[in-house]
């Protein structure tokens, strides 16, 4: 990395930070939650706080009451979305290792969030199908941000469990620029590639994605409406 471009990331990560300290500023909860992720060993790959309260704000402008989660690490992104619920809401999450599952649990819990919001454990490809067999659904809200490689098929799972005028996000599509790597063997990248065509192929979504810098780096996300 270049001097320059050490400069240029203490810049963004000084925008995140002041844009935080005035509008999303951590409770003792979302502290906690990120401390206890932290401690389990988890990697820091949670959201940035102020793209939680993306999240969040986005939950709410869509007046969503349940939401699905792909990806749960330690419940960072979880808090923040089952935060944009009422009462009634229900926000289940998915997560691979029972490790992570098992700190996002007991994150959710300190948060007073655990009457709204589950976490399910299993491969996202297993737990999937399961969810639509038992009923669940239709989610207003759907964030994926799980292994990247399997992104396509996260979207097609989320076009099945939703209805018209459902909201999907996806995490992590632009990576430091490696979305546009047409020659990439990156699983990740090659998934999020094809994502992101069928997105656009899809006559049921209305898609678009956005470059983001900060403390999380140089990255974006999609999001897609899921059309009447
Ligand atoms: N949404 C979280 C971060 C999730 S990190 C936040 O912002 O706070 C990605 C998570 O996806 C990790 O915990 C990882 O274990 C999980 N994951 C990876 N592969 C998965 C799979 N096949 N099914 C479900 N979860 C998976
Ligand atoms: C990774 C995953 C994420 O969800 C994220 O926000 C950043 C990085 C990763 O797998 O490296
Ligand atoms: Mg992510």
């Amino acid at each position: 990395m270049s001097q320059n471009d050490q400069g240029q990331r203490e810049r963004w990560d000084a925008v995140d930070h002041y844009v935080t300290d005035h509008l999303a500023p951590a409770d003792e909860a979302l502290s906690a939650a990120l401390a206890a992720t932290e401690a389990a060993g988890l990697p820091a790959i949670s959201v940035a706080p102020n793209q939680g309260k993306l999240l969040q704000l986005l939950a709410r402008v869509q007046g969503a009451r349940t939401i699905l989660e792909i990806g749960t690490l330690g419940g960072y992104s979880t808090i923040w979305l089952a935060r944009a619920l009422p009462e009634d809401g229900r926000l289940i999450s998915l997560e691979y290792d029972p490790a992570h599952a098992d700190v996002a649990r007991a994150n959710l819990a300190h948060a007073g969030l655990d009457g709204i919001a589950e976490v399910r454990t299993g491969a996202a490809l297993d737990t999937l199908p399961a969810l639509l067999a038992g009923g669940a659904g239709p989610f207003d809200f759907v964030f994926i941000d799980a292994d990247k490689r399997n992104n396509p098929h996260y979207v097609e799972w989320a076009l099945r469990l939703t209805r018209p005028g459902s909201v999907i996000v996806v995490d992590n599509v632009v990576r430091g620029g490696s979305v546009v790597d047409a020659g990439s063997t990156d699983p990740s990248v090659l998934g999020t590639r094809r994502m992101i065509e069928e997105m656009g192929k899809n006559p049921r979504l209305s898609a678009t994605a956005v470059q983001t810098v900060g403390t999380k780096g140089y990255d974006g996300f999609a999001l897609a409406r899921v059309l009447d």
